[in-house]
């Protein structure tokens, strides 16, 4: 949710954003078609309630005993302290799920894309795509790559990734995804930190952005797309071979190397996600660990979980495993995945051609389709009554336990919001961060399928809890899901205790990483001795057995007379003064007081100085008192309006003229600030605001 994965999620989705306005089409969101035609269909169609898998006031089953610990009722033997590990017992590796979906779907069509927008969508059947995917791997066999090996992938979702994806398990390597929003120093240390010798682009320009900092251990690139004869020989400088997919293919066709499948207990991915500090850590997962979570899942959608007739729209980055999970979710039972073209712009367009019954989605997207809606409706009198009426019919319905896209108010208000997601949708997953209640149940109404919010981290797969079918009340993230345990625990410093249902989110289960890659210290940090991960979120028990996400654990400090500071929360009061533009509070056990680094606001600041007759450019007025005095007055009250104690208020500013950026090393790329960078780059204005301070 608010892990570091999520951020680099959320900054992918951030990065589309400018572009999601075309969801629902260009014209307007709402559709006002004929009151007749839709009456008639009305009357034709009765409304049938959906029955719970569970009672909705007991969704959790707690187990006895002191840490409180709930687990899954989707799961009979979750009771005893077991978790789900699969669902078929021949089919425990993601081997196994790819090649039962082949049998399932009868070879039906499995990875779908278009060449150009305008086009069909055309599908690559199951059998040819594990014929293809095996052949690729006994290609990199033939480069020297055997069981265990990490193949690094640097591509936008296409089929060509998840044939490599498959490739690799035919001979139990092991998958390393590398994207773009992870930088390409990340990405340079990451095939330096894995040793990758071997990674398949998607075309010149990434085989490029690798080249450009290419670790020794890099030996092949493997293109999707062709190359230029300069990058090959750009490659060939650095001692890095640039080979074409198709002909690794062919090559491994030829070798016919005897596969080697994995076990579940062996590595399937290092997914590598960027923290607020350092460099990326690789979570170690399983095919254990990605086949329980899928397993989970698919057990407590029931009835809504997918077939081999679903088709999903793949979007979302595979990179991230919430994206990841869910296609391999659809290769186990035989669905169809299509891709979309690739740029954002045209994803309404790939919705329209492709029809997808299943889309895993982000919030932001549903904001969109929200915001769209609600600036429609603020335009026109008529438009917001009809609006309103269609919106409490629908929510009245959900609260029934009624989920249906065929009603009157479906075809007259919100048909328009269906067609843009391609006009047959019936499941919805939203995860990877916390979702605006008014939107879900907004969603839910307006689109008129099953909309299940998920909590989950790369470190727990992807889902750790699931909302389930038939629970209409939003802002809660379900309960555990039946691979995982969840356990409050105490976070003293900011006042959430167990015994009150509060506390930072622990999780134990099969879902669980098997530690971050060369990273023991990292690993013994969020993995206790009992095996419990600690999530860094914080969470709270509803009465009716669902988790809600309500905090992060966040960096904090004791003053020398024993009171918590968090800074966070009051840099969060100060950014609210007109003067800041950025604030780093600061401080340690050792003083008493707490102190800040701030970078004035350059307009509002000169615009005071001109006022003010005060020249000098933004350096020359950090250093004038008045200004200082301004800023620092301004802050203060903004911390008084807020309740700031004391203790909390800053004693001293200093006034930095420069912004802290990705570029200079003190934020993170999801644009969070790097606190002990921050600390030491400071180190001596701090020291000096100190010294004055005594
Ligand atoms: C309405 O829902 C049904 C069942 O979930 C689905 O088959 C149908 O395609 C949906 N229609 C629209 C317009 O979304
Ligand atoms: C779950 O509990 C909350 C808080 O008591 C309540 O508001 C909500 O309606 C309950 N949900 C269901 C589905 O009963």
């Amino acid at each position: 949710m608010v892990s570091n994965d999520t951020m680099n999620l959320s900054r992918f989705v951030e990065e589309m954003d400018q572009y999601l306005d075309y969801i629902g089409g260009p014209a307007g969101a709402l559709a006002l078609t004929g009151v007749a035609a839709a009456s008639a269909f009305y009357l034709a169609s009765r409304p049938t309630p959906q029955r719970p898998l569970v009672a909705l006031d007991r969704q959790s089953f707690p187990l006895p005993g002191p840490e409180l610990v709930r687990v899954s009722k989707f799961y009979k033997e979750s009771k005893e302290g077991k978790f789900v590990s699969f669902i078929d017992k021949d089919v425990r590796t993601l081997y196994d799920s790819f090649r039962q979906g082949a049998k399932e779907s009868n070879n039906g069509p499995c990875l779908g894309w278009r060449d150009a927008p305008g086009r069909p969508y055309q599908w690559l059947r199951y059998d040819e795509a594990l014929l293809r995917a095996r052949n690729l791997g006994s290609g990199l066999t033939g480069l020297g790559m055997g069981p265990g090996a990490l193949i690094g992938i640097y591509s936008q979702n296409c089929p060509e990734w998840v044939l490599t994806e498959q490739g690799a398990y035919c001979y139990s390597m092991v998958l390393v995804p590398l994207y773009d929003t992870l930088g390409p120093d990340a990405c340079a240390y990451i095939i330096k930190q894995a040793d990758i010798q071997v990674v398949i682009v998607e075309d010149d320009a990434k085989a490029n952005l690798l080249l450009d900092r290419a670790p020794r251990s890099l030996r092949r690139l493997v293109s999707i797309k062709e190359t230029r004869p300069a990058t090959n020989q750009r490659a060939r400088n650095r001692g890095v071979e640039v080979l074409r997919f198709e002909d690794v293919e062919s090559a491994g066709a030829a070798r016919n190397a005897p596969e080697v499948p994995p076990q579940a207990s062996d590595l399937c991915t290092v997914c590598y996600t960027s923290g607020t500090t350092g460099n990326p850590k690789g979570v170690m997962l399983t095919h254990e660990n990605v086949i329980a979570s899928v397993c989970s899942v698919l057990l407590q959608l029931g009835d809504h979980k997918p077939t081999r007739s679903d088709v999903m729209i793949s979007f979302l980055p595979l990179a991230h495993m919430l994206e990841r999970c869910c296609e391999n979710g659809m290769y186990m039972v035989g669905g169809s995945v299509g891709f979309f073209t690739g740029d954002i712009k045209r994803l309404p367009d790939d919705m329209k051609a492709l029809r997808p019954t299943v889309m895993p989605a982000v919030p932001r997207l549903l904001n969109r389709m929200y915001d769209k809606v609600m600036s429609e409706v603020s335009g026109s009198f008529i438009k917001r009554v009809l609006y309103n009426m269609a919106y409490s019919a629908k929510e009245s319905e959900l609260k029934r336990g009624i989920i249906r896209n065929n009603s009157f108010w479906d075809k007259l208000i919100f048909r328009k919001v269906q067609e843009g997601v391609g006009g047959r949708l019936r499941l919805m997953l939203v995860g990877s961060a916390p979702l605006a209640g008014n939107v879900l149940t907004f969603a839910r109404c307006a689109l008129g399928c099953l909309v299940v919010e998920g909590y989950g981290q790369t470190e727990c797969c992807a889902p750790i809890s699931l909302t389930v079918q038939g629970d209409h009340v939003p802002e809660h993230v379900g309960p555990p899901v039946a691979c995982c345990c969840i356990k409050l625990v105490d976070v003293p410093e900011m006042e959430y205790y167990a015994i009150n249902n509060q506390g930072e989110v622990c999780v134990k289960g099969t879902n669980v990483f098997q530690g971050y890659y060369k990273a023991d210290d990292k690993t013994k940090e969020t993995i206790d001795s009992d095996g419990w991960h600690h999530t860094g979120d914080v969470g709270m028990w509803l009465p009716n057995g669902t988790l809600k996400i309500i905090d992060r654990k966040k960096h904090i400090f004791k003053l020398s007379q024993g009171e918590y500071i968090v800074p966070e929360k009051i840099e969060n009061i100060y950014i609210r003064s007109q003067y800041v533009q950025q604030v780093f509070v600061v401080g340690e056990s050792l003083k008493s007081c707490i102190v800040a680094v701030v970078v004035p606001d350059v307009e509002v600041v000169k615009g005071w100085a001109q006022e003010n007759h005060i020249p000098g450019t933004l350096s020359v007025l950090c250093n004038n008192p008045e200004v200082k005095k301004l800023i620092m007055d301004d802050m203060l009250g903004w911390g008084k309006d807020a309740s700031l104690k004391s203790f909390e208020q800053v004693k001293d500013i200093y006034l930095h003229p420069d912004p802290f950026s990705v570029q200079n090393g003190l934020l993170t790329p999801t644009l969070k600030s790097k606190r002990p960078q921050l600390k030491a780059y400071f180190k001596p204005q701090i020291e000096d605001m100190y010294a004055k301070l005594t």
